[in-house]
């Protein structure tokens, strides 16, 4: 299973995604994405640009691709397009931070960093993420912040929001193929439980085979799907 990096893809600033366009030369197109105006075509383009400073192109081009992902859905689901769209578009606004700098900021904001941060800090991102866009981007939807903080490591309270995004970076259509992602992306639509629970197992047979631990996170998580299933309740 390859649980990172993307497809040499000609995506730029122009994506085609089945029903809907992320264009984020001018933002009218995000907006027409989402069916809202909760946001104008003025601040996507400032969140837009701002993030394509901070970010590596292919990164930037990911987080585009999360935005579609997660605004389609969070539509399939009955949730908030808009919103699933800003929290996709910015979820790996600290993904490019050097590790260095990911420890001060989780120092400065009172992010918790245990043995398996100090061994991979790139988990980091998601927290500093959070924190970053919440002091420095103005950022205070809650929903938004929790999904970006939890989107890496996962949690057992993840409600379907929180879901869509995890699963949304997982699936989006610039992810290099692995075997079961076809089927991943059809479950994400069925159901958000199972393709959590599926998502998870598959991210631990991938550590399990680089010899790394499994965080503690993620395994309350997975044990919290499991008795839920268990209970017939997903
Ligand atoms: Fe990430
Ligand atoms: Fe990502």
């Amino acid at each position: 299973m390859v649980m990172s990096g993307y497809l040499e893809a000609p995506l730029r600033n122009d994506l085609l995604l089945e029903d809907k366009t992320v264009v984020f030369s001018t933002g009218a197109a995000l907006q027409a994405t989402t069916g809202s105006k909760l946001y104008s075509e003025e601040q996507w383009l400032f969140w837009a640009q701002k993030l394509q400073k901070t970010l590596h192109e292919a990164r930037y081009e990911h987080c585009v691709r999360v935005a579609g992902e997660a605004a389609c859905l969070a539509g399939s689901f009955g949730l908030d397009k808009t919103r699933a769209c800003l929290a996709g578009l910015l979820h790996d606004v600290a993904r490019d931070i050097c590790f260095e700098t990911l420890f001060a900021y989780a120092e400065r904001y009172n992010i918790m960093v245990g043995p398996e941060e100090r061994s991979n800090p790139i988990i980091l991102h998601a927290d500093v993420g959070a924190a970053l866009l919440r002091h420095e981007w103005a950022i205070d939807d809650e929903e938004v912040l929790k999904a970006i903080a939890l989107h890496t490591v996962a949690s057992p309270n993840m409600d379907n929001f929180c879901q869509v995004i995890y699963l949304a970076d997982i699936i989006e259509p610039g992810r290099q193929e692995w075997p079961g992602l076809q089927e991943l992306r059809k479950l994400s639509y069925e159901n958000l439980d199972q393709a959590m629970l599926w998502s998870l197992q598959e991210s631990f047979a991938y550590l399990k085979e680089c010899g790394t631990f499994i965080h503690p996170r993620a395994q309350a998580a997975y044990d919290y799907l499991i008795r839920k299933l268990k209970a017939g309740k997903c």
